[in-house]
């Protein structure tokens, strides 16, 4: 356990690099172990989520190798080509890395047992585990629906057209993954769009893969069975760990802070939305493609926050995001509410009730109704000296640590460890930027 304090501090400046994405870090492991020609990667997340599916990737027979700082080379073994691990599978504290593995596993032939830290093991797997059974994988020893589990993937699997009980983009990728390997089209339809970096990824790699919008909801077809052939992928700054010293800037007053090449995809951009309408200065420019992802420069300056309203709607493109725009709410005038937050419930830690737990013990007014949190701003004076419990939470813990950067009186965190998961040099990120966060 290591123990943090995060103490007010005078104004952020800077221009500092945001680790990779890890959504797409993942992605590019995964996809290119199953290339024909591999796939060389530059910016990945060289977090513990990550490091975890690389060294999965490895264990089922695809040659994983880095090369320097975020450059590494995935040499594929083909659709269809991986191979039966040697020991369990551990996938550390990452939900997307177990899940989407899952779905890779569930159309290759062969038998591998998943781990995965306490926070992990306590999450749902069986919303993936229900459509990768139609495939023809079979699943032991989660009956709770939780890890551990041994997956025996089809031998024949079987397209499905699956429409997603719940919007989630790892089930979305997982059935995706699994349709590589099954024969004919294998179709996902969504109810509201999810981040769709597997869509892109798979497209640009070379598959078969279309998207159409049905009126609001969108269709996913892929083609399974073609091998795709590799190439190069860029790996953009992570919006979501990039969202801690953005608002970090604004709530302390003075801060002027760039963040450049930011993964802007429109379907994770809800965080630079509801800030900018709670009247935080954030300059977007510089928007341009890089291997069919859309990447932004950000500049930031502190602002004074006025409360919000934001209506489910908005969940899915902001949903890592609540934590740190709950500690925005508090440092804004008036009385914001989020609602449709059932699904962080089910995140690294309950996070609804981790955000009202922290923010009440910092000294301010909140509420959680039923799946809305309703949070009384301080406008600008919160109190804090508060020591908050962060349950192998990496989010919980960075929005505790840049609540403390702006409070009257320090915040300690238990444990600072699960930050790595997501953004290894956090805390000498926001130090360099000017903030004091030391051990306890
Ligand atoms: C992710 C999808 C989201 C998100 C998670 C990453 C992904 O989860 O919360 O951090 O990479 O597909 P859900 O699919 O459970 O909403």
């Amino acid at each position: 356990m290591l123990a943090l304090v995060s103490r007010h501090a005078g104004p952020l400046a800077g221009d500092p690099q945001v680790p990779g994405d890890k959504s797409i870090s993942h992605r590019a492991l995964m996809l290119g172990a199953v290339t024909v020609g591999g796939v060389s990667i530059s910016g990945l997340l060289e977090g513990e989520d990550v490091l975890a599916t690389a060294a999965a990737m490895r264990a089922l027979g695809a040659s994983v190798e880095r090369h320097g700082d975020g450059r590494w080379q995935v040499f594929g073994r083909g659709i269809g080509g991986l191979v039966a691990p040697p020991s369990v599978l551990d996938m550390g504290n990452s939900g997307t890395g177990a899940r989407l593995l899952l779905g890779l596993l569930a159309t290759h032939p062969l038998t591998a047992t998943m781990s995965g830290d306490k926070s992990l093991s306590e999450r749902p797997m069986e919303r993936v585990m229900a459509p990768l059974r139609e495939m023809g994988a079979r699943f032991v020893g989660a009956d709770d629906g939780r890890l551990p589990v041994t997956v025996t993937g089809a031998v024949d699997p079987l397209p499905i057209e699956y429409e997603l009980p719940v919007a989630s983009a790892q089930v979305k990728s997982a059935v995706l993954l699994a349709g590589l390997n099954a024969p004919g089209r294998t179709s996902v339809i969504e109810p509201e769009p999810t981040r769709d970096h597997t869509e892109r990824m798979l497209r640009h790699l070379g598959a078969d893969i279309e998207v159409t919008d049905e009126g609001g909801r969108r269709r996913i077809v892929l083609a399974g069975q073609l091998e795709m052939s590799g190439g190069d992928i860029i790996v953009p700054g992570d919006i979501s760990s990039a969202a801690f010293p953005l608002v970090a800037a604004v709530v302390t007053p003075g801060s002027r802070l760039a963040l450049r090449g930011v993964g802007f995809n429109p379907l994770r951009v809800g965080v630079i939305e509801t800030l900018n309408e709670m009247g935080a200065a954030i300059e977007v420019t510089g928007r341009h493609d890089e291997g069919g992802e859309l990447v932004a420069d950000l500049e930031i300056s502190a602002s004074a926050l006025r409360s919000i309203e934001v209506a489910a709607e908005r969940t899915q493109s902001m949903i890592d995001e609540y934590p740190i725009l709950a500690v925005a709410a508090a440092f804004a005038e008036g009385t914001s509410r989020f609602h449709g937050l059932g699904e962080l419930r089910v995140k690294e830690s309950d996070r609804l009730a981790a955000m009202a737990k922290g923010l009440a013990a910092a000294g301010v007014g909140v509420k959680e109704s039923g799946d809305s949190l309703i949070v009384h701003g301080c406008g600008g004076l919160v109190p804090g000296g508060t020591d908050i419990a962060v349950e192998l939470d990496h989010r919980i813990a960075m929005a505790f640590l840049v609540l403390g950067l702006a409070a009257e009186a320090p915040v300690v965190i238990d444990d600072a460890s699960a930050i790595d998961s997501s953004f290894p040099g956090f805390v000498a990120l926001m130090n360099g930027l000017g903030a004091a966060i030391e051990k306890a």
